[in-house]
């Protein structure tokens, strides 16, 4: 990572700093985006821009810019680095206070910060052999929807799963599944591919919805439908995906294989036509 947005200005991570009144700071009060970049361009751009409206509107925020200027910072931060896939960080927190106070502050400037990562190969032994994940109670508040910065809920639901052996949590909640502490779950039961309705019990993920959109594009029978426990732990194939992480197969869920215990036919079918989307963008003009 050469170099970093902040507020204005890019400067070297190394130089990027933020008063400690900063409210992200101080109370976790500020919200925030990831976006993949393919090939050099960001993809699915305009769904993480509106996602990052929806989340600012919720926690009562403005939009401090509009959104051909985040792609002027995006540009410019892409083309700092040698990689062409990378992902892209964003942070708007509700700015400096003069006093630690829980009521939100007026005319204050809001805290903008981006930076961009190599995103890595992806792992093979991913495809070959799938990921473990563990069931564990959602205990997080009741405004999943919101891409908020305070991520101390999917962090400790994270860490016992890293502590079980396993990559990530699938969560439940009264009994049903919600979703991932980081990425959103799909079932497949019967052949039919299943996701849990939108709601504000999870983050509505960019990646979900496409892999829905492949789903129903390619005459796949999905449905976005509660998915009880039970239906979890008997499910034929299940997988997550997130912009970091694609779609990862899970084939061991508490310990106990999941279908086969091997990646899933499915699986590999919308894998191949998330692969196909993404390389198919580079023939188009403006690669969103
Ligand atoms: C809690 C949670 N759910 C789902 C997702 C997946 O969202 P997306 O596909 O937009 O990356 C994320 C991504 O970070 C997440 O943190």
């Amino acid at each position: 990572m050469s170099e970093v947005y902040l507020n204005g200005e890019f400067m070297p991570l190394a130089e990027a700093r933020v008063p400690v009144m900063d409210r992200g700071f101080l109370f976790g009060d500020g919200v925030y985006e990831v976006i993949p970049v393919y090939g050099g361009y960001p993809f699915r751009l305009s769904q993480h821009l509106e996602r990052l409206d929806r989340s600012l509107q919720s926690v009562r925020m403005e939009n401090p810019l509009q959104p051909d200027a985040w792609e002027r910072i995006f540009a410019r931060l892409i083309g700092s680095a040698s990689d062409l896939d990378q992902l892209i960080y964003l942070q708007v927190t509700r700015g400096v206070d003069r006093t630690r106070n829980h009521l939100f502050p007026q005319g204050v400037e809001p805290t903008v910060l981006v930076m961009a990562w190599a995103l890595g190969p992806r792992d093979p032994a991913i495809s070959g052999t799938g990921v473990a994940a563990v069931v564990l109670e959602d205990n997080r508040w009741h405004r999943c929807d919101i891409k908020a910065i305070a991520l101390l809920g999917n962090l400790l639901l994270r860490q016992e799963a890293e502590d079980a052996a396993a990559t990530e949590a699938i969560l439940v909640r009264d009994g049903l599944v919600t979703e991932g502490s980081s990425t959103n779950p799909f079932i497949v039961q019967g052949g039919e591919i299943l996701t849990p309705p939108p709601s504000t019990r999870l983050l509505r993920g960019v990646t979900r919805d496409l892999v829905l959109e492949l789903a129903r594009g390619a005459d796949l029978p999905c449905a976005e439908r509660h998915i009880t426990r039970d239906e979890l732990e008997t499910a034929d194939e299940l997988w997550i995906c997130s912009s970091s992480r694609e779609l990862q197969p899970v084939t061991r869920l508490d310990g106990k294989p999941v279908g086969e215990g091997v990646p899933g036919p499915r699986w590999r079918q919308l894998d191949d036509l998330f692969q196909d989307y993404k390389a198919r963008l580079d023939s188009w003009g403006k690669r969103v």
